[in-house]
């Protein structure tokens, strides 16, 4: 049975954003969408509303929770997802990373426990190992997500102070916990009183119908939530959201701390993008492009690499994680595509075991253009071929 351990994180976030800048690669490894994807007209028109409407306020200081109006539209937003918010228990974060980092900072103490979905996130990974906390694994076993009879056990000998889960299309396996066992989370959570950080970056670009963050099976007292707009509208707008639970004040405090506020210009701007109105449609839009994506993608790689190569199907999104017979050196093969100018993320960056031979790796079917896609999969292929 899995024991919590202390670990060096897997990978460092700054190297994978080096990488994401450099022009010259076919990035399939990068988790950021294409810019195809983002609404570059409706923000504009709405970044020009803010400077002309109200230059005072998109330029000026103002409270670290946040735009207020913009935090309205966010909750009407969370609550046709079924989670009931006011304004006052929300803070605006500079992007999903920020509202991660302050959670972990608040709630994660050296050599406690802390639950984690191996595979997870890599710079949430790196926010817990740099804290000095003890990782407890949770093998995520198929696309239903973990295995809850197993957290259930492993909770209950263990006891961890949170767990941190990304139950809709979970970076990097693609994931999504059905509602039932997202219900039955809470439950396990609260009886072995264990905290819940949900990251829901991915919530709304699921395509399945009825499902609700697992913060909405909660009133706030085990489920603390986390989300942003960077895989939905744009990245470089930096505007995410926390939901802290019991935690709002301190988090807030953290918070300021750490920038006084987030940047006002994009926040006010974001509101009027979300005034606008055409955020839904936007989303249907980038669902389609995802879809059309992942499917190219899955062909290329059934034609193209080894035999007995699994794609875990995902219910959205644009990351495909690949498993390739074990006896391939992915790590071989990674170096192999580089020099050739393709990347792809290797698997173990996503696991809490450095050691671990991992044979996976994690596909972005959206970053690179389509000729790209075809390309860099061929390449890829083609080396996981001819080390088969
Ligand atoms: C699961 C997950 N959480 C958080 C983030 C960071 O998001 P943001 O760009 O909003 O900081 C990412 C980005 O790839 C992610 O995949």
């Amino acid at each position: 049975m899995n024991s919590p351990y202390q670990f060096t994180p897997p990978a460092r976030l700054l190297d994978f954003m080096r990488q994401a800048g450099n022009p010259h690669l076919i990035n399939l490894a990068a988790g950021l969408p294409s810019v195809e994807c983002v609404p570059k007209a409706a923000l504009q028109r709405a970044f020009d509303a803010a400077f002309c409407e109200e230059p005072d306020v998109a330029l000026g200081y103002h409270t670290p929770d946040g735009d207020y109006s913009l935090r309205e539209k966010i909750a009407q937003r969370l609550a046709r997802r079924g989670i009931s918010v006011t304004p006052e228990e929300m803070v605006i974060t500079t992007g999903c990373t920020q509202a991660l980092h302050g959670m972990i900072r608040l709630w994660a103490q050296p050599a406690e426990v802390v639950a984690c979905e191996a595979p997870a996130y890599y710079a949430t990974l790196e926010m817990l190992g740099d804290s000095g906390i003890r990782v407890l694994p949770i093998p995520v076993r198929d696309p239903d997500g973990v295995d809850l009879e197993l957290v259930s056990t492993l909770f209950e000998r263990f006891r961890p102070k949170f767990f941190v889960v990304c139950p809709t299309l979970s970076n990097p396996s693609g994931a999504t916990m059905p509602n039932e066992a997202r219900r039955a989370l809470v439950e396990i959570c609260r009886k072995t009183d264990t905290h819940l950080l949900e990251d829901d970056i991915y919530g709304e670009l699921s395509e399945l119908d009825g499902l609700r963050p697992v913060r909405s099976f909660d009133d706030g007292s085990i489920v603390s939530y986390v989300t942003s707009f960077s895989k939905t509208v744009a990245p470089g707008i930096r505007v995410g959201v926390c939901v802290p639970g019991g935690n709002t004040e301190r988090f807030a405090q953290l918070k300021c701390q750490q920038d006084m506020h987030s940047a006002t210009l994009c926040e006010v701007a974001f509101r009027k993008y979300l005034q606008a109105g055409g955020f839904d449609s936007h989303l249907q839009y980038l669902k389609g492009l995802n879809r059309q994506r992942r499917e190219m993608a899955r062909e290329i790689i059934e034609q193209h690499f080894p035999e007995a190569t699994n794609v875990w199907i995902p219910a959205g999104g644009f990351l495909l994680w690949v498993e390739v017979p074990p006896s391939i050196d992915i790590e071989a093969a990674y170096q192999a595509a580089l020099s050739k100018n393709v990347a792809f993320s290797r698997g173990k960056a996503f696991f809490t075991t450095p050691d671990a031979k991992v044979s996976s790796m994690r596909i972005n079917c959206s970053r690179p253009t389509a000729n790209q896609l075809v390309q860099g999969l061929e390449t890829v292929g083609k080396i996981l071929r001819q080390r088969g």
